[in-house]
């Protein structure tokens, strides 16, 4: 075996965390490398996890390291390289007496969980630790969790990986595509009803979307929509909001970070802005990205938006402004 991982998990008795979880010590996500999980939830429900435990050693991992689980999250920070922060309340519940509708209506009870967290991140995680918010609203908790760590060596991600997956699936049905074939898929800006699935840029068979779909009412009536309010339709459906493909759109996220992005490629994710493509510094905004040979994630920046996706960015960047002055109160 050539090295080891450590992550940490939180939210690790939710039900994203179920499926996660075995996927981070299967040897597919890190390769060779031996796997360390630290595992962390609230008080309340941290011993629920060693029946988690129980079944991750009934599942017969050989890669899978040191297991250990905690509600101390500072402790759990210690030297990991990796931090999946799903650990929030989702949407589609009711919270004091009212039900949760949009993600930004998680601000207020989820906002502050990442101050802390970010803070230990910042003074205990490795130098070169990557953190992918999961948590919603992801990429406000994201802006929140990287402003208190204070360690701009570390790279602070929210998760557009999901939404991304959704609009191939669309994608590929509307074309008649495999979806493997739908590559490049980037949703820019926040990951909310505002977010823009960039069908423009995609590339089938090496073929640029703005080449292959010559409809442009379905982009804007049908395409941009269900990519956007998937989410909702799921909760609908389901009673709960998405689980299982959370959990496989982290993992693609991860396995891309892990991984050099082939030439001409990129991948979605949410980081923050240097200011590239116009969006101010500092917001974690979806972008297209690289990962680079020496293991570092760029933001590609020669993609051509027309004007229709400028204004759909620039909606959801509004979005995340007015995200970030509603938690000023947090940052220090
Ligand atoms: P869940 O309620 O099943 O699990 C969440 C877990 O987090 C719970 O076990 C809870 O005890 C734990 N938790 C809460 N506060 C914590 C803290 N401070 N530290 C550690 N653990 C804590 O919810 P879920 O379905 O797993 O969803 C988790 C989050 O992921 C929600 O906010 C949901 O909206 C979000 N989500 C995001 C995406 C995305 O694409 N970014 C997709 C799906 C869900
Ligand atoms: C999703 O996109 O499925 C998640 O963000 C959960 C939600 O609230 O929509």
């Amino acid at each position: 075996m050539s090295s080891s991982v450590k992550v940490v998990v939180t939210g690790a008795a939710g039900q994203i965390a179920y499926s996660l979880i075995p996927r981070l010590v299967d040897g597919r996500t890190f390769g060779n490398k031996k796997v360390d999980l630290a595992l962390v939830e609230i008080p309340q429900v941290v011993d629920k996890l060693e029946g988690l435990v129980m079944e991750l050693e009934d599942s017969y991992f050989p890669n899978m390291g040191n297991v250990s689980y905690t509600d101390n999250f500072q402790e759990a920070s210690k030297d990991a390289d990796w931090f999946l922060l799903v650990g929030s309340i989702p949407r589609g519940i009711v919270y004091n007496g009212k039900k949760i509708e949009e993600r930004s209506d998680l601000l207020s009870i989820n906002g502050g969980i990442f101050v802390d967290q970010g803070e230990a991140i910042g003074n205990y995680g490795k130098e070169n630790a990557k953190i992918l918010v999961v948590g919603n609203p992801a990429n406000t908790n994201a802006f929140i969790g990287k402003n208190a760590a204070k360690n701009e060596s570390q790279l602070w991600m929210a998760m557009t990986m999901l939404d991304s997956n959704r609009a191939k699936s669309i994608i590929s049905k509307k074309t008649n595509k495999n979806i493997a074939d739908v590559k490049n898929m980037i949703i820019w800006g926040n990951h909310s009803p505002t977010m823009y699935p960039d069908a423009e840029n995609i590339s089938i068979d090496g073929d640029l979307g703005s080449s292959i779909l010559n409809d442009q009412n379905w982009i804007q009536d049908i395409f941009i929509p269900s990519v956007q309010q998937r989410g909702k339709a799921v909760i609908d459906a389901r009673g709960a909001s998405s689980a299982t493909s959370a959990a496989k759109a982290a993992i693609d996220t991860v396995m891309a970070c892990e991984h050099p992005t082939d030439s001409g490629s990129c991948f979605s994710a949410a980081i923050s802005s240097d200011g590239a493509y116009d969006v101010p510094e500092g917001l974690i905004c979806g972008f297209p990205l690289m990962r680079m040979d020496d293991g570092s994630i760029e933001i590609k920046r020669d993609l051509s938006l027309s004007n229709f996706a400028k204004k759909r960015i620039q909606i959801s960047v509004d979005e995340l402004l007015s995200e970030k002055e509603a938690v000023k109160h947090l940052m220090k």
